[in-house]
């Protein structure tokens, strides 16, 4: 009677195990059948009842059912997990024979790329590119460009001094005209690009860092429509388009006369911007003709010789072309700005 029940009670089990179809429902079952309080199990709590020779009997078929449970499960249990890594196998594979991705490639600061693109320019038009230091001497960022140490002129450009005086952080590019005057003297045609700094608040249109290109040309007879000719090439090469200019008289120690090269405020058009100073121009090309002054001081005779000078904001520039309104984006390295270049 006994045995009958439990081999009933194996073949449900068994055909149920047979169909399933999830691991979950497979886990029900287990605990149903061969769990510690399955019917199995209560069976086997019965079986102290029994006289011994029932007790072994019934003791074989329950081992018999038990085992049968047992190995059904197991064989479920080993297809679904066969099943499980197979996908997983499907989901995680790697072409191997693939290119691997490499490093991420970046691109040049748009002002190196300005700066290279009017190096061509001027290396084409026959000018040598200079390069000098950014901590220089007092001498050759003021004194020898007709600056002496009770100018007022000193006091336009706030400046970094280093150790006490005598050296200092460059407050413009023109002291590589003073070097190249000294090293190659005339006739001399160079540019000299870089970084210049100023002790300066910053704000919107003014950063303690920022770039400058000087150009310098020495020979004989230059006059101011030689350095127009040139401001003019520039510009053009520079804007690939007509950009409005105007020429006002500009002090500079070094230069005689002196200009301010303005060109309209690309960023506004005209009515006024933070980047203008609501003034519609921009100040973008100092320039002049070299003050026989500056190049008696570095060696040359002013009766043979002349020449014009000019200082591009190269900072200014950059902002113009690409439309920036905020100087401090150039050097504050936020890929998400640089990244639209
Ligand atoms: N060095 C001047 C500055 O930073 C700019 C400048 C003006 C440069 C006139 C020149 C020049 O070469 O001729 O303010």
């Amino acid at each position: 009677m006994l045995d009958e029940s439990i081999q009933e009670l194996a073949s449900g089990y068994l055909a149920r195990i047979a169909s399933v179809q999830t691991p979950a429902e497979l886990e029900t079952i287990r605990i149903e059948a061969a769990g510690r309080k399955g019917a199995l199990a209560e069976i086997s709590k019965g079986m102290g009842k029994l006289d011994p020779e029932e007790r072994k009997r019934i003791g074989q078929v329950l081992n018999a059912a038990k085992t049968q449970i047992q190995t059904a499960l197991d064989g479920r249990k080993g297809e679904f997990d066969e099943k499980a890594l197979r996908e997983r196998l499907d989901a995680e594979w790697v072409d191997l024979t693939l290119p691997a991705p490499g490093p991420r490639r970046g691109h040049l600061h748009p002002i190196t790329r300005i700066q290279r693109e009017l190096e061509e320019l001027f290396i084409s038009l026959g000018f040598t590119v200079l390069d000098g230091p950014e901590v220089e001497t007092e001498y050759h960022n003021f004194d020898a460009l007709n600056i002496p140490p009770d100018h007022p002129a000193r006091d336009m450009q706030d400046t970094f001094w280093l150790d006490g005086g005598k050296l200092l952080l460059r407050t413009h590019t023109s002291p590589v005209q003073v070097r190249g005057m000294e090293r190659l003297g005339p006739p001399l045609r160079m540019i000299a690009p870089g970084r210049v700094f100023r002790n300066e608040s910053v704000d919107a249109s003014h950063e303690h860092t920022f770039y400058q290109l000087e150009g310098m040309m020495i020979d004989r007879d230059v006059s101011v429509a030689h350095l127009l000719y040139f401001m003019k090439t520039l510009l053009t090469a520079i804007f690939k388009r007509e950009v409005t200019v105007r020429l006002r008289p500009g002090y500079f120690p070094f230069v005689e006369p002196g200009f301010e090269l303005d060109i309209q405020c690309l960023i506004c058009g005209g009515p006024g911007c933070p980047v203008c100073k609501q003034s519609g121009w921009v100040e973008l090309l100092p320039c002049g003709l070299v003050n026989p002054n500056v190049l008696r001081m570095s060696g040359i005779d002013p009766e043979e010789w002349n020449g014009f000078a000019f200082g591009l904001g190269l900072t200014r520039l950059v902002m113009m072309r690409y439309a920036i309104d905020d100087i401090r984006q150039l050097q504050g390295g936020d890929l998400r700005f640089l990244e639209q270049f």
